[in-house]
């Protein structure tokens, strides 16, 4: 059977195009007869019943806004056995027969539970770490990238103007995909990421020696947030080298800001491909890209899916960063 009265929810980390999914999901849910309820702060809404009936106006005006209208948390209750019951019995008391939820792979592990409570939910990647093994893109990456290549697009300015050499942390928990893209647009130095092992003296002292041979004389290191401690990486890289070094976390601001093309538009058909997916009886499945195809999988079999680090576009970044 299909369902009648859907929901959608966000949660985990926000991410910049997470409200142009949620407007897709509304409009494609009532103009295909569904009627549509917003969940506020992810799972934790659905074991309050904090929700509510939204219409063709109520997602007006967000498709170009950061965050997500309908809020969001990471929910230690709902992440339990007792927890995900009590999500299931409040869907059934509120009538809600499927949930579309907005997140990251310990979202779509909530939604699989979920299912298997008996309420069939359909997941879409959203977060800016693009660390979802089973999808090529999550929503949110490319504003991030972008937001982090602006801010050391700005850091350049000064370190270049005083000689120096900046080390920068950006976001991606244990995923170093926005440090390589964010490193190859930027000219970093070096690009560390939890992927790859570095050596301290290969990878970042020698290539600036070599690098300051050739008249260069300010750098910039990126470094994924998997890796570890910027500051004290800053420090023995002054100490090694007489050039002065700062550090910077980029931090929650790679999180904000105006969603881009790219984030809105794959906002958008995910969103809407996933009111398919529950129009056609369909539950358990995550929304996905694949080839540059927005297609479905099993959650199940996507959550053991393993992530593949693109190594050679690592190489090529350090090839050319010289
Ligand atoms: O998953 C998105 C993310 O921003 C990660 O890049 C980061 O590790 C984490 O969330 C930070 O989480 P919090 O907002 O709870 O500090």
């Amino acid at each position: 059977m299909s369902a009648k009265t859907i929901a959608v929810l966000t949660s985990g980390g926000d991410a910049p195009g997470m409200n142009a999914a949620i407007r897709a999901v509304v409009r494609a849910g009532i103009t295909s007869g569904l009627h549509v309820m917003g969940v506020r702060r992810g799972y934790n809404g659905l074991l309050t019943g904090d929700v509510f009936e939204m219409n063709l106006r109520s997602v007006s005006d967000i498709i170009h806004r950061g965050g997500t209208m309908l809020y969001t948390a990471r929910s230690p209750e709902f992440n339990t056995k007792e927890g995900v019951q009590k999500a299931a019995d409040m869907c059934r008391k509120l009538g809600i027969d499927g949930v579309v939820v907005i997140g990251g792979d310990g979202s779509f592990r909530g939604a699989r539970d979920l299912t298997g409570a008996g309420i069939p939910c359909i997941g879409i990647p959203g977060t800016i770490d693009n660390d979802i093994a089973s999808s090529e893109y999550t929503i949110g990456f490319d504003t991030a990238m972008n937001t982090a290549v602006q801010m050391i697009d700005r850091l350049r300015d000064t370190t270049e103007s005083h000689d120096r050499c900046s080390v920068v942390e950006v976001m991606g928990r244990r995923c170093g995909d926005l440090a390589l893209q964010t490193g190859i647009a930027v000219g970093a130095t070096t690009i560390l990421v939890p992927e790859v092992e570095y050596d301290f003296q290969r990878d970042i002292i020698e290539r600036m020696r070599f690098t300051q041979k050739t008249g260069k004389k300010h750098f910039i290191i990126i470094v994924a947030e998997g890796v570890g401690h910027v500051s004290e990486l800053a420090d023995s890289i002054e100490k090694q080298t007489g050039i002065e070094t700062r550090a910077t976390v980029l931090g929650h601001v790679q999180r904000g800001g105006s969603p881009t093309l790219r984030d809105r538009v794959v906002a958008s058909e995910m969103g809407y491909t996933a009111v398919e997916l529950l129009n056609a009886g369909k539950s358990n499945r995550v929304v996905v890209m694949r080839k540059s195809e927005i297609v479905d999988l099993d959650i199940t079999e996507a959550l053991a899916m393993k992530r593949t680090f693109d190594v050679d576009l690592y190489n090529i970044a350090h090839k050319i960063s010289i």
